[in-house]
């Protein structure tokens, strides 16, 4: 079968990118997401000169990740070596940059095109740093930046975004006047992983990138926006760590989805691992392609105000004695959901206002809603 997807002008071999980030920060790291069978690599972001690196720089707390790594320590020359040396098979390389001025930026894209960048991707969005201040968000610099970058180069520009300016239709489209052939988004949220409240302080020595699992509902949120207010194709990015989730993004219309945390908490293995089993997935649902499924799902999204009320009310589908679990009372506010003097989980319609919680926290499902 046949997986592959159009983005900006490139056919990639399957849906899966690997996300800027130091696990491609040099040709080694490249080198192995391209063996591992992404479709697409893009760079860590390359500016001009390298940046010193701060130690330590990742954090986990409750197995959240956040880092404080802003840009590539190499510079433009070291990075024309590592893209001489990798052995590119059939993979797109995307350098992922960020300059200080439009002018800064034409130069630096037009020297990776001639070192043999595919496409670019402006980092528009860092949430680490202050620099996101001065640009990435309603600036009128933005137009310029792209324009400069747009002008000078032959290949596909795709923007970066955060999450606040993926919800901005207006910045959307100066984007989109300004040039640029896709969207990326979202890019890791601004985070604090938490106080050291005995010692009185952050546990982090500054704002970082909030990146994993927990981001994921932002961005699916956000591909689904980008969807609707534009036509340039998505690759999504935000707490992809297993097929599904591609799959879920795909479904709301992500061209290509993107690999970031997944590979630094679980190594480069994840990636193939993730592709052979979406495409397993894929087979066994009698999918040929990728448009089999893309933005299948977004035809169930509706406003909210467009949701008519339903006067539904809970009901158990099975008898329930189990005293090792307590969810159903705990959710309930209503006290709808009680234990008679058997043990035995009763409901009450009268009381229930139909909120859903015990039905999404039953783990043997057998909490339904109802018609009253
Ligand atoms: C350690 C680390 C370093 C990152 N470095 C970059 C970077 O250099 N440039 C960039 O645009 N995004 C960078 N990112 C953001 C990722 O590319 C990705 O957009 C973000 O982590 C969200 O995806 P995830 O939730 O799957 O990690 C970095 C993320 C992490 C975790
Ligand atoms: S649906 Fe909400 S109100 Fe009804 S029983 Fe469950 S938790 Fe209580
Ligand atoms: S949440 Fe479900 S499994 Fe747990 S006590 Fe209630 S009905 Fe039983």
């Amino acid at each position: 079968m046949a997986y592959d997807v159009e983005l900006a002008g490139m056919t990639l071999k399957n849906a899966i990118v690997t996300a800027a980030g130091p696990w491609a920060g040099n040709a080694e790291g490249i080198q192995r997401c391209i063996n591992a069978g992404a479709a697409a690599v893009i760079t860590e972001t390359i500016c001009l000169e390298e940046r010193q690196r701060i130690s330590p720089r990742l954090f986990m707390k409750d197995q959240q990740l956040f880092n404080t790594m802003l840009y590539s320590n190499l510079h433009l020359e070291e990075w024309e070596r590592v893209l001489d040396q990798i052995d590119r098979k059939d993979a797109k390389i995307i350098c992922s940059i960020w300059g200080t001025s439009a002018s800064e930026m034409a130069y630096l894209g037009k020297k990776l095109e001639n070192m043999g960048a595919d496409a670019l991707e402006i980092s528009l969005s860092a949430p680490i740093g202050s620099r996101n201040k001065l640009i990435s968000y309603h600036s009128p610099d933005t137009e310029d930046f792209i324009h400069a970058l747009v002008d000078t180069v032959n290949i596909p520009v795709m923007a970066k975004l955060s999450y606040e300016s993926a919800s901005s239709p207006d910045f959307l489209k100066e984007l989109e006047n300004a040039g640029v052939s896709a969207f990326s988004a979202i890019d890791a949220l601004k985070g604090l992983s938490g106080v050291d409240i005995e010692r009185k302080r952050l546990l982090m020595p500054t704002y970082g990138g909030y990146t994993g699992a927990n981001i994921r509902p932002v961005s699916l949120a956000m591909t689904a926006m980008l969807r609707q207010y534009s036509q340039l194709p998505i690759i999504s990015s935000g707490g992809v760590l297993h097929f599904e989730h591609v799959l879920e993004f795909l479904m709301l219309g992500a061209t290509a989805v993107q690999l970031a945390s997944a590979i630094q908490l679980h190594g480069y293995d994840i990636i193939s691992s993730i592709i052979t089993s979406m495409e397993t997935w894929m087979a066994s649902h009698g999918y040929t392609g990728i448009e089999d499924i893309r933005g299948v799902a977004l035809a169930s999204l509706r406003p909210f105000e467009d949701i008519v009320p339903s006067p539904l009310a809970i009901t158990i589908t099975e008898p329930c004695r189990r005293l090792d679990c307590t969810l159903c009372k705990q959710s309930c506010l209503k006290e709808a959901v009680k234990r008679d003097s058997h043990n035995a989980i009763v409901t009450d319609t009268l009381r229930c206002d139909g909120c859903g919680l015990c039905v999404e926290r039953c783990p043997d499902k057998i909490l339904k809603l109802y018609w009253r």
